[in-house]
């Protein structure tokens, strides 16, 4: 599998998570879209690109379980979150529930949101180790109010890699009449996703992560009956369109501006290399490995599991607590001295190494990480036991 990936071989790759990868033959098939623009860049903006796009869409929308027409793709997490954010129509006072495991660029997000606005961004913490999903729910809920008109939740965190009992919290925020945003980047391709199941608000995910898409493409679900109160964040051909199409929605966001939109149109090929790849169980070889190594990591580096070592919690990545006073320096050692590409997360004030499987990984890959921090372990005083 490796041998189908442009990585390094001189780098053991341990980060699937931060970027993604993708593997040769979808980046042809992303390049396939560059040629064919390129030879007649007029015909194809105005004709092929929303023949494409549907396409695309209607191989997301079996992907992820919703219509095709309830969901627009955007570059990232971050453009879809602050679409959303943009057409909040808060109060000073009100208050936006979520935890103190966001992803940063989400946080921030938020803490600008609220200072124009006086709304209130509410971390509730929820304390590690996890030890069972009811615990999590109860120290979530203990942070709404009367005030508590939004949540907004990771469905897999970023520095602790955690699973989050999403599907729960929707259920119990749609019967208190509280909107849901879900960030789920981390999700397509890594667990089961089922949106209309869920039935959030909105929902935010990546293909260019766990679905092995080209970098740039992600989407934005949003439930029907808000579509209507969604602001364009570029407003642009589509607002006040010459040519409506069915939906004011996708009018207002499927088109920006000029731009190289191929990343998107590779969804089709995605889903393909996937299927064919037999992704499922390379997934669940993938969790099996990250499961069985974790407590060793944490017996070597002095750690408490941060929750139950079961699938309910855990996917394609962990995150080991290192007592270090220097993240950076232990990131930068390990890449530059080790060759790993292994992320170091500050979160909190606690830090986690968090390690990534995929399919092109195998059990030499973690062995090459655990035998480098026992190296340095032995060397430096850069770990504290
Ligand atoms: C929870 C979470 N949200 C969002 C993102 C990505 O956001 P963006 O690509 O817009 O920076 C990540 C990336 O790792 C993430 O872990």
């Amino acid at each position: 599998m490796r041998e189908q990936f442009l990585l390094n071989p001189e780098y053991t790759h341990l980060n699937h998570g931060s970027f993604g990868a993708t593997p040769r033959a979808i980046l042809e098939n992303y390049q396939s879209f560059q040629l064919e623009m390129e030879r007649d860049p007029v015909y194809f903006v105005q004709k092929k690109f929303g023949q494409h796009l549907a396409k695309a869409k209607d191989a997301l929308s079996s992907f992820i379980h919703c219509e095709a027409k309830d969901f627009f793709f955007t570059a990232n997490p971050t453009v879809a979150i602050n679409t959303v954010m943009r057409s909040l129509n808060l109060k000073v006072g009100d208050e936006i529930l979520s935890t103190n495991q966001e992803y940063g660029a989400m946080d921030r997000t938020w803490h600008f949101y609220c200072k124009m606005s006086g709304v209130k961004y509410i971390r509730q913490p929820i304390s590690l180790p996890i030890t069972s999903k009811e615990k999590i729910l109860e120290e979530f809920w203990k942070g709404l109010t009367a005030n508590t008109k939004i949540i907004f939740l990771n469905h897999i965190s970023s520095a602790t890699a955690l699973i989050f009992p999403v599907k729960e919290i929707c259920d119990k925020a749609r019967a208190l009449g509280i909107t849901t945003i879900i960030d789920g980047a981390h999700v397509p391709g890594h667990i089961d996703l089922d949106i209309t199941e869920m039935n959030p608000d909105y929902y935010t995910g990546t293909l260019h992560k766990w679905m092995l898409a080209p970098k740039g493409a992600s989407f934005l679900y949003v439930r029907n009956e808000l579509q209507h109160q969604l602001e364009p964040l570029i407003v642009s051909w589509g607002y006040e369109s010459l040519m409506p199409g069915e939906s004011q929605f996708l009018d207002y966001h499927e088109y920006q501006g000029t731009n190289d939109n191929s990343a998107f149109l590779c969804t089709p090929a995605v889903i393909d290399f996937l299927q064919k790849n037999h992704w499922k169980e390379q997934s669940a070889l993938a969790k099996a490995l990250v499961l069985e190594n974790y407590p060793r990591f944490c017996k070597l580096l002095g750690s408490q599991e941060i929750a139950p070592l079961t699938n309910e919690f855990f996917g394609q990545m962990a995150s080991v607590p290192v007592q270090t006073k220097n993240p950076q320096a232990l990131k930068d050692l390990l890449y530059d001295k080790y060759k790993i590409q292994v992320p170091i997360m500050v979160l909190n004030e606690n830090v986690y190494l968090r390690y990534s499987i995929n399919a092109y990984n195998s059990q030499a890959d973690l062995d090459i990480l655990f035998q480098a921090l026992e190296n340095i372990l032995q060397t430096t005083n850069l770990i504290q036991i």
